[in-house]
């Protein structure tokens, strides 16, 4: 069987590939989001404690993982985990560890191209002397959505630019994955996250000394009110649950834990190299990037012109494509042209490296288990990734693209690091996954983390998992307590709409996948389900055929 080998160049170079998968697009565009919707600095407790409880533990688990599995010639969490423990539903556990990458690559590919295609408009100044309406109908003539209110549901502009761009990006990713990790994922690593720190640098000092803009009649205009909000700890939610769920997805999301490619990067580190100050390098760097200039660029710019209470109702991660060029235009030609080629730039890099490091899971499993070459493994990933984005580019804004980001940027990576922490700290024991996060540490790792890890982290996750899956709803309101008095009084429990259960029974809805005749917005949610789902069992039957090959080459040896 024709093994690819595969290894990491030199230390930094992992660090950076690292550090490249987590930061991304959720360090820009999700975060500060998610911040202004759960209270600003009410949101950054729960979200350091959810960093130092489950982000930092996970990240031990995930490295150690890859690194175990690694030495034993094992690439991909199927077989990572099936190396842990003999019990074969571990290895179908591990289908998560590729399912979710590519379910999350098919729509993040295609944000990706977006800020390539801005990144290229902003070089020829496409946006220069439109009004702030203007900018914002631009983004949706190109990417072909249409408000519902104007009676379209399916995009009627075919979006040609988006897909051209979209195909140009998949390709880009498809070459450098072709070209193996030292000589390629290493090496863009080495190049993209110098850049994009220095961009982020340069639109943070400029967020910073924007201060009050003047803009009439606005008082709130001031992007020092922006970085207030945002980085001045508040301690009046803390006993708010929703703040905590979204504090904690943010976590999973930003450090890309419980998807897979962690585990897949380290099992190329070999059996007595450092992972402890590593992954801590890599995570520490990812929280400098996410708190420092994630916050720093979009929400404070926005209120300098917008002002706060604008920017609290409004805040979306579409700001990025629909405001911020209006916002650089109040610059002067020369600085909006700078500012929107750093501004789209960094999130291009951002993105790339965490897309590079999604698409090494499903390659890392084709290798080691069907021998296939890596030019070939890198054209049938490509192959797929077009499959499962088609839909979200087309049905875009019938929420097709919601639906993969709800199912596997969220649900899969929650399911997936509940999975792994009960194996890592309790089926394969918590001394012997300690020795391996500590074989070879450069760091003494503090030791009170033995006990987080074995009990802490599994219960925060499950408490996160559990609340995800019945989240309460009244109006407007997440409230537990009336929750349990309704289920004491009346039997009866309120749920939210996007809580799991409801999700997945479509509880608080009818089902009608067809209405006059036309498919409605369910049809085609249920049909993307269906996709997913189809994918996940392709990939199982795979591990099934890779495990029987497996059997019977270890038969073939013995006789
Ligand atoms: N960790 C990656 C991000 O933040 C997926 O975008």
């Amino acid at each position: 069987m024709p093994k690819v080998k595969e290894a990491w160049g030199s230390r930094i170079g992992l660090i950076l590939a690292m550090a490249g998968n987590a930061v991304g697009l959720g360090n820009f565009l999700r975060f500060p989001v998610q911040a202004i919707r759960n209270g600003g600095g009410a949101f950054i407790i729960p979200y350091l404690v959810s960093f130092l409880l489950m982000g930092l533990p996970l990240l031990w688990i995930e490295w150690s993982m890859g690194r175990y599995g690694g030495v034993k010639g094992n690439h991909s969490t199927p077989f990572i985990f099936g190396s842990m423990s003999k019990k074969r539903l571990w290895k179908y556990v591990g289908v998560f560890g590729i399912f979710t990458n590519l379910g999350i690559i098919s729509y993040y590919t295609y944000i990706e191209s977006w800020t390539l295609s801005y990144t290229f408009k902003s070089i020829a100044q496409s946006f220069s002397g439109l009004s702030r309406h203007q900018v914002s109908a631009a983004f949706d003539t190109y990417a072909g959505v249409h408000s519902p209110a104007a009676g379209h549901l399916v995009a009627v502009n075919f979006p040609v630019w988006a897909i051209v761009a979209f195909l140009i990006t998949l390709t880009i990713n498809i070459y450098i994955l072709s070209k193996g990790l030292s000589g390629g994922v290493e090496k863009v690593a080495k190049i993209a996250m110098p850049l994009l720190l220095l961009f982020g640098v340069f639109l943070a000092i400029r967020a910073i000394t924007l201060g009050a803009t003047g803009v009439a009649g606005c008082a709130t205009c001031n992007s020092h009110l922006g970085l207030d909000f945002l980085w001045k700890p508040k301690f009046n939610n803390l006993a708010n649950p929703k703040v905590w769920l979204a504090a904690a997805g943010q976590i999973f999301f930003t450090l890309s834990v419980g998807m897979g490619t962690i585990h897949c990067y380290a099992a190329y580190v070999k059996k007595n190299e450092d992972i402890a100050l590593n992954a801590m390098t890599a995570g520490w760097m990812n929280e400098f990037v996410e708190i420092v200039l994630g916050a720093a660029i979009v929400i404070p710019i926005a209120v300098g012109y917008m002002g706060i209470d604008w920017v609290k109702e409004n805040a979306s991660f579409m700001m990025a494509f629909k405001t911020m060029p209006f916002l650089f235009s109040q610059w002067g030609p020369i600085l909006a042209t700078l500012s929107g080629i750093a501004w789209f730039g960094l999130l291009f890099f951002a993105g790339i490296t965490s897309s590079l490091a999604m698409g090494t899971p499903f390659m890392a499993f084709v290798e080691d288990e069907f021998g296939w070459g890596r030019k070939k493994s890198a054209v049938i990933l490509g192959l797929i990734i077009l499959i499962l984005a088609l839909p979200t580019i087309f049905f875009f804004e019938i929420g097709v693209f919601n639906e993969y980001d709800y199912w596997t940027g969220t649900v899969s990576l929650v399911i997936f690091a509940t999975a792994e922490v009960i194996l890592f700290s309790w089926i394969f024991g918590m001394d012997k996954g300690w020795k391996e996060i500590t074989r070879g540490s450069d760091i003494r790792v503090p030791t009170i983390y033995k006990f987080i890890i074995k009990w802490i982290t599994p219960v925060f996750i499950l408490v996160i998992f559990i609340s995800a899956m019945i989240k309460p709803l009244h109006g407007e309101l997440v409230d537990w307590q009336l929750a349990f008095n309704q289920l004491l009084t009346h039997g009866t429990w309120p749920w939210a709409s996007d809580s799991i259960i409801s999700q997945v029974f479509h509880l608080n809805e009818k089902i009608i996948w067809f209405k006059q005749g036309a498919a409605t917005p369910m049809f085609y949610k249920d049909m993307s389900r269906l996709l997913l789902l189809s994918t996940f069992l392709g990939l199982s039957f795979m591990v099934h055929l890779a495990s029987k090959k497996r059997k019977l080459t270890a038969k073939s040896h013995i006789s």
